[in-house]
């Protein structure tokens, strides 16, 4: 049902009052109305990862969430547009698993520094040196290297993934945090390759229950320090500290709570603390706030991903009104690519 300009604005005043200025919530429920009409017209849906803006989080998207919770929900879309509000793999993941459909991500700048931190060579590279080793990949890559893995995995089901293979010694790749955080989880030790995998060493003789990992970072979480959460702490005793699994692991385990994105959202609505830090992209913080009013969210602001923030609600009517930015994905490395996500869908 298409929605007037009065519904729109009482909608997200309801939602925004405390966290965006009034002048912006006019604006942005004109842009609303509009984006809503051109969805229908489109035959189109949006899907908005956690990190959106308040104003996009709250409106326009259909389905929500982390980044395995969106890949399920493209594969699955009988839509004919998907407007993906997310960075570029996220989009590019919903065209590998749903490729006759029309992918668009509204801006064409939203990277991530994890995904930028590993190539397809890269990888080869990598399988040359540890021959036979499996190797799991982070959904933060783009296709050319999801083509090279054995499969693929998101901060939600890491752990698992690995251990689907019952192998002592599996390769993780690309962010280091993520592999220390897991190799700790799952009881194995750590080696980070130089970023010139041929200048790394094979594994020694004898050694066992290793996860090979690789010094990708992600540039918004790597920011997060212990001395942070003990500056908190002095504060704020009281407080429940939430980290995602991209933190370095001092930082998680410093903290009462990690999981994906998602699972810090669950965590914050079903609790009852006085305070919580999270340590993530702060536009989380304010949508979680939105739609819960009484919980006191303390945050360290200045912590921004400046890939998730080039998607806004006048990019995304854009991208509808222009049919921009289409994700497209090399058909050869899509199958492969699939057959990497496809087997982390099975394991769950
Ligand atoms: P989630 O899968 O937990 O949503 O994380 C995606 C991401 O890019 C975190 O920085
Ligand atoms: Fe990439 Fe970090 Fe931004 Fe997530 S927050 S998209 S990992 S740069």
């Amino acid at each position: 049902m298409l929605i007037d300009f009065d519904t729109a604005y009482m909608n997200l005043a309801a939602k925004l009052e405390n966290v965006v200025p009034q002048a912006e919530i006019y604006l942005q429920a004109e842009r609303v109305v509009e984006i809503e009409r051109l969805k229908k017209e489109r035959n189109a849906i949006i899907l908005g990862h956690n990190y959106m803006e308040p104003a996009l989080f709250h409106s326009v998207c259909d389905f929500k969430g982390d980044s395995l919770q969106l890949a399920r929900i493209s594969a699955e879309t009988t839509a004919d547009v998907i407007v993906f509000c997310g960075v570029k793999f996220m989009a590019e993941t919903a065209k590998i698993l749903n490729p006759t459909k029309t992918v668009l991500i509204p801006s064409d700048r939203a990277g991530c520094s994890l995904a930028a931190s590993i190539t397809a060579k890269d990888v080869r590279e990598l399988r040359k040196l540890y021959p036979g080793v499996p190797v799991v990949t982070y959904i933060n890559t783009y296709a050319e290297v999801k083509a090279e893995s054995d499969v693929v995995c998101t901060s939600g089901n890491a752990k698992k993934v690995i251990e689907s293979f019952h192998s002592d010694t599996v390769i993780f790749i690309p962010d280091e945090y993520l592999a220390k955080n897991v190799a700790r989880e799952t009881g194995k030790k750590i080696i980070v390759p130089t970023l010139n995998p041929r200048l790394s060493r094979p594994l020694e003789e004898g050694v066992s229950k290793v996860l090979i990992g690789w010094p990708g970072k992600c540039e918004v979480h790597e920011r997060f320090s212990v001395e942070d959460i003990q500056n908190v702490r002095k504060q704020f005793p009281d407080v429940v500290v939430l980290a995602h699994p991209e933190c370095a692991p001092d930082v998680v385990e410093a903290s009462d709570f990690s999981g994906s994105t998602s699972a810090m959202i669950k965590y914050v609505k079903e609790s009852k603390a006085p305070h919580y830090l999270l340590l993530t992209e702060c536009s989380m913080g304010d949508n979680i706030v939105a739609e819960n009013p009484e919980k006191d969210l303390l945050r360290l602001c200045s912590v921004r991903c400046p890939h998730m923030a080039q998607i806004t609600l006048e990019m995304t009517q854009k991208a509808l009104e222009l049919m921009r930015y289409q994700v497209e994905v090399d058909e050869g490395i899509r199958v492969k690519a699939k057959r990497a996500i496809d087997r982390m869908l099975e394991i769950g």
